[in-house]
């Protein structure tokens, strides 16, 4: 179902109109077919009279209104998700005790949503999942009546092998339908997946699977990327022997994807395939309270282990399902792709949730961008005819430097959205996306949100808003945001502000805790600021009232699109036997956003060498995942401090990127290491 505001967006987006609403920039705006390219950072995505734009104006600012009320999404939730048992209560609860709810008597599945609401509705036969494999081309669809099929046997194999309601599994998958599959079965029988990114360690994995006490684990023999083999099962075998995981794990339910012979432990392990060929196809959605759990999703944070973030059924799928509509202008016969991974968010809300919420046909990415050469994605994008494409700004960036011949050789005609997530989009990126990729006619839609947020919660509209590169624009349906002095807390009101970006309503898809450790929820996100939700990131709103994330205000790093703790990084080296002290920032990094910088002070005895560089690296590698792989280790025989002892990250961040300026160093217990650390940072 259509919202009212939501037809106005697709009829202004088929009139290739745009539309905007501050009339501010308007009068000076220079947009004409292709984007405002005099103006570095301000572009627009498609042409339009000035008609539509006052006209739309209008529209969405009483539309924004409208949805940041309970009755909005009450209205919506009703419409556009089956209820076993509907709700009486929309909302209750909220920031001050961070007891947030969502329509918390009505009962749903969100599995039962996602496929059989669409096959009851006579769309059976339509392709939910295309998947498109590590070798180009090799190209498998299933529809909605075959994936529910397969999800009901692989839910029907987990019943016979005892995991029942409730309890969390953990999956470690690669990127084959069968790890969408898996998380689905898992909702349609109430169990809670944690899925955990295939890139992960060994290490990573057993602390996931202890911290939410997993007797489950779902994995494959191995896994294909960019033509390489990845021993995912040999790599679970080993976080299972762990003392922390070992001790728990019951159950390893093993897929195969190629022919390739694994080592198989009797009695714990499981053929799935085999097993679940002989399950029946049909399995009755276990009925749910929408505040019970969905999934857990470890991520990092600036200080201490990564956080199970937790979310729950109503809020989260009607969350997922609405944004993935209205930020992508999503259509019943789009061909969607998103290229991200299933073990992050994007994955769980973009590629399985919110597109099958919607019944559309989502794509399942197994290779990478650069396989077998930099035209991969253009040349799915040809063969697939897709219409929504969702990537991150890094891999623009890595797929610019080998400039336009490339995309020039696909016929790339049938895109309409060109998603960006995960950090701010550069001019460079945007107009390359938009003008290469999309032909100057696709829509750049920049989408700000977090694992925490559920879905997005910033973005310009496809249809309703005019970009500007580099900026998400502002709060979409339902997100009431903030800017506010990060001293006072007091809201910075009106235009040209910056301060720390906070959300000042609850709303759906938010997450209501961290797994096991309220107290950690609220201090992370909700004491920080009372009354409003704190993201953790820095933000100005422009003269016109647009928002620019100017990154995060903590030691969270984020480094090609990945979310990475300084905090975990940094244990992982004082875990060698060569580091006495560690300290890890980002810093400005061409392709990946940001690089990872890690200063190190050796143990007495132990010298800097390049060997020893590169055996910190691999013991950051083994520790956390190959993602996390640090750019620079420079040698720190002291780090900069202040009297009170805290390390100066400012001054860290700026000599590993390079720069000679470092501000008021006064307040440096001893400023003499800074000269140091410049000419080690060289070297
Ligand atoms: C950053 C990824 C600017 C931000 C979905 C946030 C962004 C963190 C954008 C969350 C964007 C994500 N513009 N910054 N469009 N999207 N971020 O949890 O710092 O892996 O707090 O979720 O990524 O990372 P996470």
């Amino acid at each position: 179902m259509r919202t009212a505001s939501l037809a106005l967006a697709l009829t202004l987006a088929l009139q290739s109109a745009y539309s905007f609403s501050f009339p501010a920039v308007h009068s000076q705006r220079v947009c004409g077919v292709t984007g405002a390219s005099s103006l570095p950072s301000f572009r627009c995505n498609a042409v339009g009279s000035s008609k539509t734009f006052l006209k739309s104006s209008k529209n969405w600012e009483v539309d924004h209104q409208a949805s940041l009320t309970p009755k909005y999404w009450g209205d919506l939730a009703r419409k556009n998700l089956d209820w076993f048992k509907d709700f009486s209560i929309t909302t209750s609860g909220g920031f001050e005790s961070g007891d947030v709810k969502w329509f918390e008597d009505g009962q749903l599945n969100a599995c039962y949503n996602a496929l059989d609401r669409h096959i009851l509705a006579g769309k059976g036969d339509k392709v939910a999942i295309i998947y498109e494999a590590d070798e180009a081309g090799d190209v498998t669809e299933m529809t909605y009546k075959q994936t529910l099929d397969r999800v009901s046997q692989i839910a029907n194999m987990m019943k016979s092998e005892g995991v029942k309601k409730g309890d969390v599994v953990t999956v470690y998958m690669p990127m084959t339908p069968d790890v969408i599959l898996t998380m689905l079965a898992c909702a349609r029988i109430g169990a809670v997946h944690s899925v955990v990114f295939a890139g992960f360690s060994e290490d990573a994995i057993a602390d996931r699977i202890a911290a939410a006490n997993s007797k489950f684990v779902f994995t494959t023999n191995v896994g294909l990327r960019g033509g390489k083999t990845i021993k995912l099962k040999q790599t679970v075998d080993n976080a299972i022997a762990k003392d922390r995981a070992k001790a728990i794990v019951e159950k390893v339910f093993l897929f195969k994807r190629t022919e390739e012979e694994v080592n198989f432990v009797e009695g714990r392990d499981i053929w799935a395939d085999e097993l679940l060929a002989k399950q029946s196809t049909t399995c009755e959605a276990e009925v749910m309270d929408a505040e019970d759990p969905l999934f857990i999703l470890y991520t990092s944070g600036s200080t201490g282990s990564p956080k199970g973030i937790l979310h729950t059924t109503g809020g989260y799928s009607l969350y997922a399902m609405h944004t993935t509509k209205t930020s992508f202008d999503l259509r019943d016969d789009d061909i969607y792709a998103c290229v991200a991974d299933a073990g992050w968010i994007t994955g769980h809300t973009y590629i399985c949730y919110g597109p099958l919420l919607n019944g559309a046909t989502t794509t399942v990415f197994e290779s990478t961008p650069l396989y077998p050469d930099e035209g991969r994605y253009w040349d799915m994008v040809e063969r697939l005819k897709i219409n929504v494409f969702y990537t991150a700004p890094t891999a623009i960036r890595s797929l610019m430097r080998f400039g336009d011949e490339s995309p020039k050789k696909y016929d790339l005609s049938s895109l309409r959205v060109l998603g960006s997530v995960g950090e701010p989009i550069n001019p460079a990126a945007w107009d390359w996306y938009h003008n290469v990729i999309g032909g100057g006619k696709a829509t750049v839609v920049d989408t700000y949100w977090q694992t925490e947020t559920g879905g997005h919660v910033a973005c310009n509209l496809p249809g309703i808003h005019v970009a500007k590169a580099g900026s998400c624009r502002g709060g979409t349906y339902g997100i009431d945001m903030g800017i506010l002095d990060p001293q006072t807390g007091e809201e910075q009101v009106g235009n040209d502000v910056d301060g720390v970006l906070v959300i000042k309503k609850p709303w759906p898809g938010m997450a209501r805790t961290v797994l096991g450790d309220h107290e950690r929820f609220m201090t992370t996100y909700l004491k920080p600021y009372p009354g409003n939700y704190f993201a953790g990131d820095g933000a100005r709103r422009d003269e016109d009232g647009y928002i620019w994330v100017t990154g995060r205000t903590d030691d969270v790093i984020n480094s090609s699109g990945h979310r990475i703790g300084s905090a975990e990084v940094e244990s992982a080296l004082v875990a060698t036997d060569e580091v006495a002290q560690a300290a890890v920032v980002g810093f400005p990094h061409d392709i990946k956003g940001e690089g990872i910088a890690c200063y190190v002070t050796l143990n007495n005895g132990v010298e800097m060498s390049d060997d020893m560089k590169k055996s910190l690296k691999m013991a950051v590698r083994s520790s956390i995942g190959p993602f996390a792989t640090p750019d620079m280790i420079i040698n720190a025989p002291a780090l900069p401090m202040t009297r009170s002892g805290k390390i100066m990250r400012r001054i860290l961040r700026k000599i590993a990127g390079g720069e000679n300026e470092f501000g008021d160093t006064s307040t440096l217990a001893d400023p003499s290491c800074v000269p140091v650390l410049v000419e080690n940072a060289r070297n």
